[in-house]
C-alpha cells in the first residue's frame, strides 16, 4: 500500500491483519469456515469497505483501493486454505486414531479390557424363537436356501404363470432348464421337503435365509430371514392355530401381548390370515402369515388330505429384531460395526 491514504487504507489494512490472526487461531475446519464467512460475507468489514468505495473522491485512489480490497480478499484466500489443509489433516489423523481397531490378541495381555465378540441380533432373535418353539413342542427343520421352482412354488400350490408367483420377486439361478432354480424367496418350501421326509404328526418350525429381488432401504434388505411354522395331525382345526398363534406370542414377547389374525390370501394355505401382535403401548406390529394347509399343498407333500389336516405360519425375523431392539434402519444391523454391535449385549 504506497500512495494515497484514505481511512479506508486504514480500515482495510486492519481488516486483514484480523482477518489473518482469525483464520490462523481456528481450531476447526467448522470454526474456520463460520470465521471467513464472517470475514468475506455481506456484512463483513471488506465488504463494507466495497461499499464505501463509491464515497472516494478521488479517482485514481478509489481504483487502487479496489484493487487491494481484491488483493487483501485473495490474501485472506490464500491465509484459508493453508488453514484448512491443516484443521483437516489434524481432524484426519484424530478420526483415523479414534476409529483405529486394535487386531493384537488382547486376550493374551493382562490389563487390557477384554473385548468379546457378540452374537449378531438376528441369530438371538432365531435362537430365542427356536428355545420358545422347543417348548411348545416343536422340533426344527432346515432346507436348502437354493430351491427347484417345484419346492418354492409349484408345490405350494403355484402352477407355472400363477398369478401369485409376482408376490416374491424372484432371484433366479443359471441352470440348464431356464427359470427352474431360485434363491428361496421364503421358507414355505421346507414345509413340502419335511412332509416329504417325516411321517406325520408333524410338529416343526424351520428358519433360515430368504432372498428377494429388492433393494435395500430403511425396511428392507434382499436377504433376510424368516421362521416358517407347520403342524400336520388329525382333526386340526383352525381354532388350533390360533391358540398357537397366541401361546407363542406370550411365551415369546410375554404375557402382556396379543395376538390377532386378520383374513388374508396365500396360494398355499385356505383360509389365509396375517397375524399381527399387540406392542406395550396398544398399537399393532405386522408380523407374517398363516392359513390351513391347502390340501393341494398337502398331496404335493405326499399327505393324504382326508386323512391329514394341518395349519402353517411364516414371519420374519429381522423386523422383529428391529422392534424390539428400537433400530431405525435396518441396514444398520449388518454394518459390521463394532461400535454398533456392542449396544445391544
Ligand atoms: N411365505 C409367506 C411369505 O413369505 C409367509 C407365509 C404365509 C407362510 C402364510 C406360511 C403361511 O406358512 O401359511 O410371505
Amino acid at each position: 500500500m504506497t500512495s494515497a491514504s484514505t481511512p479506508e487504507h486504514g480500515q482495510l489494512a486492519q481488516a486483514l491483519a484480523d482477518g489473518i490472526v482469525q483464520i490462523r487461531e481456528a481450531t476447526t475446519s467448522d470454526q474456520l469456515r463460520t470465521v471467513v464467512s464472517a470475514l468475506t460475507g455481506k456484512k463483513g468489514p471488506i465488504a463494507s469497505i466495497k461499499s464505501s468505495l463509491g464515497k472516494v473522491a478521488d479517482i485514481e485512489a478509489r481504483k487502487e483501493l479496489g484493487q487491494l480490497v481484491n488483493d487483501a480478499l485473495a490474501a485472506l484466500g490464500v491465509a484459508t486454505d493453508g488453514r484448512s489443509r491443516e484443521l483437516r489433516a489434524a481432524e484426519f489423523s484424530s478420526q483415523i486414531e479414534s476409529e483405529r481397531v486394535d487386531m493384537t490378541e488382547v486376550a493374551m495381555s493382562a490389563n487390557v479390557e477384554r473385548r468379546l465378540g457378540r452374537m449378531h441380533l438376528v441369530t438371538q432373535a432365531m435362537e430365542r424363537l427356536e428355545d420358545v418353539f422347543i417348548g411348545l413342542g416343536f422340533q426344527i427343520a432346515e432346507g436348502p436356501e437354493v430351491e427347484t421352482d417345484f419346492y418354492n412354488f409349484e408345490a405350494l400350490n403355484m402352477p407355472p404363470s400363477h398369478p401369485a408367483r409376482s408376490m416374491w420377486d424372484t432371484l433366479f439361478v443359471e441352470s440348464d432348464v431356464d427359470g427352474s432354480v431360485v434363491l428361496r424367496t421364503h421358507t414355505s418350501p421346507v414345509q413340502i421337503r419335511v412332509m416329504q421326509d417325516w411321517p406325520p404328526p408333524i410338529y416343526a418350525v424351520m428358519p433360515g435365509r430368504v432372498f428377494r429381488k429388492e433393494t435395500p432401504d430403511a425396511t428392507h434388505m434382499p436377504v433376510f430371514h424368516q421362521i416358517e411354522g407347520l403342524v400336520i395331525d388329525r382333526g386340526i382345526t383352525f381354532a388350533d392355530l390360533a391358540g398357537t398363534i397366541e401361546s407363542f406370542t406370550k411365551a415369546f414377547f410375554g404375557p402382556g401381548f396379543t395376538s390377532r389374525l386378520r383374513p388374508s390370501y396365500f396360494p398355499f394355505t385356505e383360509p389365509s390370515a396375517e397375524f399381527d401382535i399387540r406392542r406395550h403401548d396398544g398399537t399393532w406390529i405386522e408380523l407374517g402369515g398363516c392359513g390351513m394347509v391347502h390340501p393341494h399343498v398337502l398331496r404335493a407333500g405326499g399327505l393324504d388330505p382326508d386323512e391329514w389336516s394341518g395349519f402353517a405360519f411364516g414371519f420374519g425375523i429381522d423386523r422383529m429384531a428391529k422392534e424390539r431392539h428400537g433400530i431405525n434402519d435396518i441396514r444398520d444391523m449388518y454394518s459390521d460395526d463394532v461400535r454398533f454391535t456392542e449396544q445391544f449385549s
